[in-house]
């Protein structure tokens, strides 16, 4: 299993006021933008560089360039929600949205938006999703993208129940799992506890 759990300080205060029910939608939006930047920074520790060489005022600097293109994977909709923080640490990256809902009777993940192109254009794919519960999701979005083609693929997310970091892992023990907290256990309906909620109806007001 590869699960990284941040230790970040920074990491567990913004969470902490993440889940407060009194964090409204617009702070709660600023919060889920700020910890994906803070995760972001930690799932990239291993991106591959190449040498390169840069003028400075002064003259000849060795430097280093990503090799890897980096695309993201927002699962639709509370994905969305992780995708500004990044791009401000990674402005050039791609963006493929995949939509996903959970049906609320099965738990089981119902596609209903999917644009990828033919080939894959990235080298990396880092797939972005608030909530790991079941798994369902997750599996089913890295099942598209290995079908696609994607090789380095890494799981991005805010919380995580046992139930889906076990699950992800036993379909995909190639997919690391970055998060800011691994919490207790699901509730019977499927949500995260003690969690935050619904991720995607705090985002966005619904
Ligand atoms: C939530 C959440 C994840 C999924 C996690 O989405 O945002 O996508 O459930 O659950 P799983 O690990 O059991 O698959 P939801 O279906 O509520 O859709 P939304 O993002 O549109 O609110």
């Amino acid at each position: 299993m590869q699960l990284q759990v941040s230790t970040h300080p920074l990491a567990k205060h913004k969470l902490t006021v993440l889940r407060d029910t009194s964090t409204d939608h617009r702070k709660f939006r600023e919060l889920v933008r700020e910890l994906a930047l803070l995760l972001c920074y930690e799932a990239t520790q291993d991106l591959q560089l190449e040498r390169t060489a840069v003028t400075t005022p002064m003259g000849e600097a060795a430097g280093w360039v990503a090799r890897e293109v980096i695309g993201l994977v927002p699962i639709m909709r509370a994905g969305l929600g992780l995708v500004d923080g990044i791009q401000e640490l990674l402005p050039t990256v791609q963006v493929w949205h995949i939509g996903l809902y959970r049906d609320e009777e099965t738990l089981r993940p119902v596609e209903y938006y999917n644009k990828l192109p033919a080939a894959p254009t990235v080298q990396v794919c880092l797939v972005l999703d608030p909530m790991l519960a079941t798994g369902g999701s997750a599996i089913a979005t890295v099942n598209i993208l290995k079908r696609w083609g994607a090789r380095r693929i890494k799981y991005l997310g805010i919380l995580a129940a046992p139930e889906g970091v076990d699950a992800l892992s036993a379909a995909h023990p190639d997919v690391p799992i970055h998060v800011a907290e691994l919490d207790e256990r699901l509730n019977d309906i499927g949500f995260i506890v003690p969690g935050l909620g619904d991720a995607g109806d705090r985002m966005f007001g619904t």
